[in-house]
């Protein structure tokens, strides 16, 4: 399977996911590397790993619509069966989430419904939660809205703080990507509106 990855950060779930397609975990290989911003870690991990690492960047577009055009372009390149969003700090066109339905993962370091939106961690804490986690979904027009297919949950200790929660979620986070796209490349995972689905049984 041909996987394109899209990143705006360090990637380190792009690197989890480079290693589980190395390890023969996942059944497929990432084909390209995509990043909205210049000069980003994961650029170096994907050139690291011989797979072609793209710019391209949202300020050179006139508005979203014609970036989205243009991302989809560069992917579709590559001919994915799979777009795998990992820390891919954008909001995405329903045109380009249509494009790529049930072909389209994203992770977010809640457990959803918990916490869409940004500063998962501090609002975990803040809300005295004792649990928090991650979550891999499919993505649809609803922002962190789409079916949830895995999480994984970790506690929150009372001397916790963000950063502390949030090296915990990330562990977590490079534990299931990994194997969320270990299931669609074995096409045991689908998406079917709004439900995911693992060999059939709606999760
Ligand atoms: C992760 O915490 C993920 O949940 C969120 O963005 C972060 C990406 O981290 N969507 P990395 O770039 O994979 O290290």
């Amino acid at each position: 399977k041909s996987i394109v990855v899209l990143i705006s950060g360090s990637g380190s779930n792009l690197q989890a996911i480079l290693d589980a397609c190395k390890a023969g975990f996942i059944a497929g290989r990432v084909s390209a590397v995509i990043s909205n911003k210049a000069d980003v870690f994961g650029l170096t991990r994907a050139t690291e790993a011989g797979v072609p690492a793209l710019v391209l960047d949202h300020k050179q577009f006139a508005d979203r619509q014609s970036y989205d055009a243009a991302l989809c372009e560069a992917i579709d390149l590559h001919q994915p069966d799979l777009v795998v969003l990992a820390g891919f700090m954008r909001i995405l066109t329903p045109e380009f989430v249509a494009h790529y339905s049930g072909r389209l993962l994203n992770i977010h370091p809640s457990l959803l419904p918990k916490y869409q939106g940004l500063n998962t961690h501090q609002r975990a804490i803040d809300a005295g939660d004792s649990v928090h986690g991650c979550s891999v979904h499919f993505v649809t027009a609803e922002l962190d809205g789409g079916p949830v297919a895995l999480q994984a949950k970790v506690p929150v200790f009372p001397e916790d703080d963000a950063s502390a929660v949030a090296a915990r979620v990330h562990e977590q986070e490079h534990r299931i990507y990994p194997l969320v796209v270990r299931w669609f490349c074995q096409d045991r995972l689908q998406q079917q509106a709004d439900k995911a689905l693992l060999d059939g049984q709606i999760l």
